[in-house]
C-alpha cells in the first residue's frame, strides 16, 4: 500500500490533504473524477495519479489544521497566485530591493525622495512681486511686528547692510535663514497630525501642504550647502536657534495657529524681499558670477531645471517658492482650522 499525501489550496483557499489507498478501486474512482473534471472545466489533466490533487480524508484534514494552528506553514504554498488574493493580471507587488543601495557608500543623490511640489514656469519665476498683506486683527499685528523686530535684529547682528554683500555673506545668510524656515511647516504638520490622532478626528487636508513647505525649505538649505560648508561656530548657533525656535513655535501653535500662519506669512514676505535683493546683487552687484555659475545638481533635480541652468535660475526658483509659502500661510491664517485646505498636493 502506498500512501499518497498531496496538499493543495483550491480556488477558495481551502486546504485539503489526501490520503488514499492506491488500488484498483481508487484508480477507477480517480479516472472517473478526472474525466468528470475535464468535462466540467475543459482543462486537460495529467492522468498521472501522483499529480492529481484530490480529496482528503477527515483524519488528514484534522491533522493539517492542527499543524497549521501550530504554525507549521511549510506545506502551504505562496497564496499570492490565488485568484481571490489578486484582482489584476499585473504581477503581484513585491518588495523592490535590487535598485536600492545596500550600503551608505553608494547613496542615491540628494533630492531623490522628495515630496511633490510646484515646478514654476518662466513666467511665474519672473513675475514674483514684493507684496504686503496689511495686518487687520490684533493677532495679525503681533505676528507682523514680531517678524519685523526679528528681521531688524538679525540684519544688525549679521551686519547685512554694512559693507559689501559678497558670496560668503549671502550663502551663510541663506543657510541660517533656511534652517529656521524649515521649522514652522514641520511643527504645524506634527501638531495637526497629533491632534487628529488624539481627538480621533480627521485633519482637513492641511498636513501635506505643511510637510511640503518644510521639505521645500530644507531643500533650499541643501542647495545652499553645495556652495559653502558652515563652520562649527555657525553650526552651534543653528543648534541654539533651533532649540529656541522649535520650543516657542510649538507652544505658539498650540495657543494660536492663526498667529503662527500669519507669522510665517510675514516671514515669507521678508524672504521674498531678501531673495529679490539677492537677484539685484546677481544682476548688478557682488554676485554677478551667479549669472553664469552652474546650478548645483541637487537644484537641477529638485526644480527640474534645464541642464544649463545657473545660480540665478536657482535663486529665481527659491524666490517663487517663498512667494508661494507667503500666499499659502496668509490663506491658512485667514481660515478656520476646520475648513478644508484649498491646496492640493504639489500645488
Ligand atoms: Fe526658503
Ligand atoms: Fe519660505
Amino acid at each position: 500500500m502506498t500512501t499518497l499525501k498531496a496538499i493543495c489550496l483550491c480556488k477558495h483557499g481551502l486546504m485539503q490533504t489526501r490520503s488514499a489507498v492506491q488500488n484498483n478501486v481508487a484508480d477507477k474512482m480517480t479516472s472517473g473524477f478526472v474525466s468528470c473534471l475535464q468535462q466540467k472545466t475543459g482543462l486537460h489533466l495529467n492522468k498521472d495519479w501522483t499529480q492529481i490533487r484530490g480529496v482528503s480524508s477527515k483524519t488528514d484534514i484534522d491533522k493539517n489544521i492542527k499543524e497549521f494552528k501550530e504554525g507549521k506553514f511549510d506545506k502551504i504554498p505562496d497564496p499570492t497566485h490565488l485568484e481571490h488574493f489578486r484582482k489584476t493580471d499585473k504581477p503581484a507587488i513585491t518588495q523592490q530591493t535590487s535598485n536600492l543601495p545596500v550600503t551608505t557608500d553608494d547613496p542615491p543623490p540628494i533630492g531623490t525622495h522628495t515630496l511633490p511640489h510646484p515646478i514654476w514656469t518662466d513666467e511665474e519665476l519672473h513675475n514674483v512681486q514684493i507684496t504686503h498683506n496689511p495686518p487687520v486683527k490684533f493677532v495679525d499685528k503681533m505676528a507682523y511686528y514680531s517678524v519685523k523686530a526679528m528681521r531688524k535684529s538679525f540684519d544688525i547682528l549679521t551686519r547685512f547692510d554694512w559693507g559689501e554683500r559678497n558670496e560668503k555673506k549671502w550663502v551663510l545668510r541663506i543657510c541660517f535663514l533656511e534652517t529656521v524656515a524649515g521649522v514652522p511647516g514641520m511643527v504645524a504638520a506634527m501638531t495637526r497630525h497629533l491632534h487628529s490622532l488624539r481627538r480621533m478626528q480627521r485633519d482637513y487636508g492641511w498636513i501635506h501642504t505643511l510637510l511640503e513647505e518644510a521639505e521645500n525649505e530644507r531643500m533650499h538649505l541643501m542647495t545652499a550647502l553645495q556652495l559653502r560648508q558652515p563652520t562649527w561656530l555657525f553650526r552651534t548657533c543653528v543648534i541654539g536657534a533651533q532649540g529656541v525656535f522649535v520650543t516657542m513655535f510649538s507652544l505658539s501653535y498650540l495657543l494660536s495657529p492663526r498667529f503662527c500662519h500669519r507669522f510665517v506669512g510675514y516671514l515669507e514676505e521678508e524672504a521674498v524681499i531678501t531673495y529679490s535683493k539677492c537677484l539685484k546683487d546677481i544682476e548688478n552687484g557682488s554676485l554677478k558670477h551667479w549669472n553664469t555659475q552652474p546650478a548645483p545638481e541637487v537644484a537641477l533635480r529638485y526644480w527640474k531645471l534645464a541642464p544649463e541652468a545657473t545660480m540665478k535660475d536657482v535663486i529665481l526658483a527659491i524666490r517663487a517658492d517663498e512667494a508661494h509659502h507667503r500666499v499659502v500661510n496668509h490663506t491658512l491664517a485667514s481660515m478656520n482650522e476646520k475648513q478644508y485646505n484649498p491646496y492640493e498636493p504639489g500645488k
